[in-house]
């Protein structure tokens, strides 16, 4: 086996990518989307996600975190990160400019799992920059030559103010279509606001539940939030009669390595980054509270 092939192979170094665009997502400007293009077209080739996995971002000279992949497979031959800039690693990142180098691993973890929910009406509640992995499962399930696979898209959006909610460029699409329907909310009304104002627990109980009335035998309920978010939207799914295992949840615990061999992510005995990270409501039931 020659040096290269060895280096290949390994899981523990990260293939190089180049920033060919980088999008400003919030006002304050502490959250950027970040589009990766493979430096080796067979590394492109390789690289093979479903919406809800997560890659390894490495800013060399800095080190490397767990990023959730917000990018759809059927996006084309990039992937994107939000990320928010919270430290060391991330402040790199939000310093670097288009045309820079960075590293990736991965595809992680087992992602959204997209055979089950094919044939299902689905029901999408987010808040805030956790909504990451949400987008790419709505853009990968809008992809014309995979619109068929799914029932209704449902899909709650909450953000603190207008100015953090992320990917306004998707959502004014998805408002102009009529195969999805689109809550958008914030938690205090601002004069230009036009849409719901409100926390996204109550909102899903008096606007989308109310509206949609979804069948629960026939839907999928899946969340990703901030804690509080989660923990109060659980009780409003079910109440309203979803099942445990039809409510999927994603963690983003703390993590190294990303391929179970560490130990650091470990909840119970799960590897969230190879159990996980989404898991249903009910194997989260079973789980010692450490997430
Ligand atoms: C599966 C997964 C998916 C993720 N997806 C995203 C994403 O899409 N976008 C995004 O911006 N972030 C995401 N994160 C969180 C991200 O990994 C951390 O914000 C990042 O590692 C911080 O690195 P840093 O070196 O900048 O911060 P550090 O200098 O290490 O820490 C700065 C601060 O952030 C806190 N922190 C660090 N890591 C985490 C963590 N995992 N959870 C909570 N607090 C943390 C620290 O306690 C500290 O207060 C994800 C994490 C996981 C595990
Ligand atoms: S991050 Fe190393 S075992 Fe999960």
């Amino acid at each position: 086996m020659t040096e290269t092939s060895l280096k290949t192979d390994n899981p523990y170094v990260p293939k190089l990518t180049t920033i060919s665009k980088i999008v400003q997502e919030n006002d304050i400007n502490d959250l950027k989307t970040f589009r990766l293009e493979f430096q080796n077209p067979e590394d492109a080739k390789a690289y093979k996600h479903i919406p809800g996995q997560f890659g390894g971002l490495t800013i060399f000279g800095y080190g490397e975190c767990p990023i959730g992949i917000a990018s759809s497979p059927t996006d084309g031959d990039y992937v994107e990160f939000t990320v928010k800039k919270v430290g060391v690693v991330t402040t790199a990142l939000h310093e670097m400019k288009e045309g820079d180098t960075i590293g990736l691993r991965g595809p992680f973890g087992n992602g959204w799992p997209m055979e089950r929910l094919k044939g299902h009406h689905i029901l999408i509640i987010g808040g805030g920059f956790a909504f990451t992995t949400l987008r790419a499962l709505v853009r990968y399930m809008l992809y014309p030559d995979n619109r068929q696979d799914f029932g209704d898209i449902a899909v709650l959006y909450g953000a603190r103010n207008s100015g953090e909610m992320i990917y306004k460029y998707d959502l004014d699409d998805w408002k102009k279509r009529d195969d999805i329907k689109l809550d958008l909310t914030i938690d205090v009304g601002e004069d230009t606001w036009k849409f719901n104002v409100g926390y996204v627990p109550d909102i899903c109980k008096t606007v989308t539940l109310a509206k949609t009335h979804p069948t629960c035998e026939q839907t999928i309920a899946l969340v990703c939030g901030p804690p509080i978010m989660i923990r109060f939207t659980i009780p409003v799914l079910k109440d309203f009669g979803f099942h445990d295992d039809d409510i999927l949840l994603s963690l983003e615990n703390r993590m190294k390595c990303g391929i179970g061999k560490c130990g650091h992510c470990m909840v119970g005995e799960k590897y969230v980054c190879t159990d996980g990270p989404v898991f249903t409501q009910s194997q989260l039931k079973d789980m010692p509270k450490e997430y």
